[in-house]
């Protein structure tokens, strides 16, 4: 699937939509350059499970974790950013197996590539491009990491 958005709302709307179908254990990769709108599709995905907490890029704790209170089979909503991870075993450190690939749980990952190596076997990979100021692709594929 590939759409685009030409403001941060509709790139917004776009994630919020998308999480109205999660099940619960989908990983999404957010690949992209800063300022492509990773944090954007993060917070519109948050908006998708009822979370009411703010979602900022969460560069400084490595991962953030969002209680979804009106979602049957959904508990946690985990956003990553390994943008300044140094090692993967940073993220292992700080607990990130509960909830990678955890049926209650649904992960959003930004810099995915810093944490190939932890990533389950099957994941979404959103590629987020900018085209111009205000325009962005956006690629959805189902993805097997080897
Ligand atoms: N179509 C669009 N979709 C998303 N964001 C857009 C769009 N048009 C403009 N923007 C702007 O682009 C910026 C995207 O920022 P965002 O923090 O989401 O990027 P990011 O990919 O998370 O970057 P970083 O790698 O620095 O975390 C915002 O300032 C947003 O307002
Ligand atoms: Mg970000």
């Amino acid at each position: 699937m590939k759409i685009i958005t030409h403001s941060e709302k509709e790139t917004f709307s776009f994630a919020k939509k998308l999480a109205k179908k999660a099940k619960g254990g989908e990983v999404y990769a957010l690949s992209g350059n800063l300022g492509a709108g990773k944090t954007v599709f993060a917070r519109g995905f948050a908006g998708g499970l009822g979370v009411k907490r703010n979602v900022n890029s969460p560069t400084f704790v490595l991962m953030k974790i969002y209680p979804v209170k009106k979602n049957k089979s959904i508990k946690h909503l985990c956003h990553i950013d390994a943008y300044r991870l140094k090692s993967a075993r940073d993220l292992a450190a700080i607990g990130v197996a509960d909830y990678l690939g955890q049926k209650d749980s649904v992960c959003l990952v930004e810099w995915p590539e810093r944490i190939k190596k932890i990533l389950p076997k099957s994941i979404f990979l959103l590629k987020l491009s900018q085209k111009d100021e205000k325009m962005r692709t956006i690629t959805v594929e189902k993805h097997k990491n080897a």
